[in-house]
């Protein structure tokens, strides 16, 4: 049947990993997929994991089935570093958690979840978003819009745009937002700015989707997730997709979660139960380890303290590697200001690299940018970031 069937094109960050891995230049360098690397350019199992695993190893005796949305336990813990314990979403019981496989997961069942509901409603993305956003949501039937986010010559977000937009959004439509470490452009939303768009969704009614991958990654666990509060204190419906792949270092585990907030615990019943019924009909149950191990740290308070730490750790290493790579490209007389990247937030930065650059990076230094020219700061160590400055500030000079 695929004689005369196209090959597909090659994913735009999953496909960059494997043309890196078939490259043979020792000097490679990966800035493309949002991994974290340490100071030797290992992305490590983080310690209390280890540590959550070697218990789960001795005391674990059954790999039977999870429930359909994952453990009671997991999800409680999410919903506490979703909205702080002392929540009234949490006391009022407005919230259903399913334990999801990784937060690309969350995406597809809250999509399929919504579509079968409101299959009429158009999707709304940000200006630029996460490469794999749009491929989520239509494969699950909808139609997508796009939001003004991002201003290329102020390097900051277009506010009045994206709030002229939003104000245009149809009662009944879903809005995708980035709750913290915008993803690919590392430029997030003030507090005054959130309170805006909270206002604006409640008088609009349409339903924000919030994608949380980065907690911890900006300021800390508690302060990146001040959007997430804003909404739920304003009392709506709106969804929460959120990863432990960064933040516990989880990637290969699949390890996420999808929560539905409702005004109120009746409905939250109701939404729970056709949330089940979307993750049935994709894989059953999730697969179980990386929410076991994340669950173990999550109850224990000595794992979690040290949990809190190697979040800090990776953190304040991306923050200096930011700011290694404005000097380092300063330092080699390069007239562009590139100042701004160590303002941006998270693991990566929109560098303002053109296409041209980056595939000039590629061919002949073997760095691996994402088309757009978002780098993954955390790719960068002590030991690569000369190089990769030597070969930027050649690129920006050819
Ligand atoms: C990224 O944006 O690089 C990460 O979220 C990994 C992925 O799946 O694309």
């Amino acid at each position: 049947m695929w004689k005369d069937i196209q090959e597909a094109p090659a994913d735009a960050i999953l496909g960059l990993t494997e043309a890196f891995k078939n490259d043979t230049n020792p000097d490679k360098v990966n800035l493309g997929v949002g991994v974290y690397k340490d100071e030797q350019g290992l992305t490590p199992v983080l310690k209390c994991i280890k540590a959550a695993e070697r218990v789960l190893v001795d005391e674990q005796d059954s790999k039977g089935y999870l429930p359909m949305t994952g453990s009671p336990s997991y999800a409680a813990n999410v919903q506490k570093l979703l909205f702080g314990a002392e929540s009234e979403v949490i006391s009022s019981r407005r919230a259903a958690t399913a334990q999801t496989p990784g937060g690309t997961g969350a995406l597809r069942v809250g999509a399929d979840l919504l579509n079968k509901f409101k299959p009429e409603a158009t999707l709304w993305v940000s200006t630029p978003t996460w490469a794999n956003h749009k491929g989520i949501f239509s494969s699950a039937g909808f139609k997508i819009g796009d939001y003004p986010y991002y201003n290329p010559a102020t390097r900051g977000v277009d506010f009045d745009g994206m709030l002229e937009c939003l104000s245009a959004v149809p009662t009944g439509d879903i809005v995708l937002m980035h709750v913290c470490c915008h993803n690919p452009t590392g430029v997030d939303l003030t507090d005054d700015q959130w309170d805006q768009i909270v206002a604006i969704a409640v008088d609009k009614g349409w339903t924000p989707f919030l994608d949380f991958a980065y907690q911890g990654f900006g300021d800390s666990l508690e302060s990146d997730r001040d959007a997430v509060e804003k909404f739920a204190a304003a009392g709506i419906d709106f969804y929460v997709a959120s990863s432990f792949s960064k933040n516990f270092g989880l990637y290969n585990e699949r390890t996420g979660a999808l929560t539905v907030v409702s005004p109120t615990a009746e409905e939250s019943k109701v939404a729970m139960s056709h949330l089940k019924v979307a993750i049935r009909t994709n894989y059953s149950n999730p697969p179980a380890h990386g929410g076991l191990a994340a669950d173990g740290v999550l109850n224990d308070p000595t794992l979690y303290a040290q949990w809190v730490d190697e979040v800090a750790e990776m953190r304040v290493r991306i923050k200096e590697m930011r700011q290694a790579l404005v000097d380092g490209l300063a330092a080699r007389g390069v007239e562009q200001d590139f100042s701004f990247i160590a303002e941006q937030r998270g693991m990566f930065s929109f560098s303002g690299l053109s296409d041209e650059v980056v595939a000039w990076l590629k061919e002949n230094k073997a760095i691996y940018i994402v088309k757009g020219g978002r780098i993954n700061v955390a790719g960068l160590t002590p030991s690569n970031i000369d190089y990769v400055c030597d070969a930027i500030a050649v690129a920006l000079k050819a």
